[in-house]
């Protein structure tokens, strides 16, 4: 099948949790196209031929990038679009109100949709603006590397497993 892994990210975290998720994608026999969810907002037909989406975004301050927030709302608009896996990279730490629940909803009510995850992130302060290290500064966030990369791999295989039952329901169809 078909599968894009689309990404929003600004300092690259989002983006290797995204390549990791590919990776096991490919493993298990996936054609997979992994592209900044950015690019895909100037593809307009990019969501059409994908037999399955996952969609992945940096949390800034509680809220998705605006790149992945356009293509929610696009996956949200297709009816009959493909079923969609969204995650989250974030420091849960880092704001007062982080990862904003509105945003970690599921996508579409009765249409294929999965349960959206969390993962941590990164902070490195060497790759930070100044604006950026100044809020990070005034909630204290420590910097550090917060990745769990088993239980990206274990959600990738899950995406799999989940995709290959699909596949089997269609055929029997
Ligand atoms: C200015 C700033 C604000 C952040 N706000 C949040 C937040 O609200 N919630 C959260 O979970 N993580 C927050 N983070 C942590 C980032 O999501 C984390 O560093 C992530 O790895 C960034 O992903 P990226 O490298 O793909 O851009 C923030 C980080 C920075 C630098």
């Amino acid at each position: 099948m078909r599968v894009l892994v689309a990404t929003a990210s600004k300092h690259g975290a989002t983006t290797d949790v995204g390549a990791a998720i590919a990776d096991v994608l490919r493993e298990r026999g996936h054609d997979v196209v992994h592209a900044d969810a950015a690019d895909l907002v100037a593809d307009a037909g990019a969501l059409e031929t994908a037999g399955a989406v996952v969609l992945g975004s940096a949390v800034y301050t509680g809220q998705w990038l605006a790149a992945a927030t356009t293509l929610r709302s696009r996956l949200l608009r297709m009816p009959d679009g493909p079923p969609v896996f969204p995650f989250s990279v974030g420091i849960r730490d880092v704001t007062l109100a982080p990862l904003d629940a509105a945003w970690l909803r599921p996508l579409r009510a009765g249409a294929p949709m999965h349960p959206p995850v969390v993962f941590g992130g990164r902070l490195r302060l060497e790759e930070l603006s100044l604006r950026e290290r100044s809020l990070v500064a005034i909630v204290r966030a420590r910097e550090g590397e917060y990745t769990l990369w088993d239980d990206v791999r274990e959600w990738a295989e899950r995406i799999a497993a989940r995709l290959a039952v699909d596949a089997e329901d269609a055929d029997r169809r």
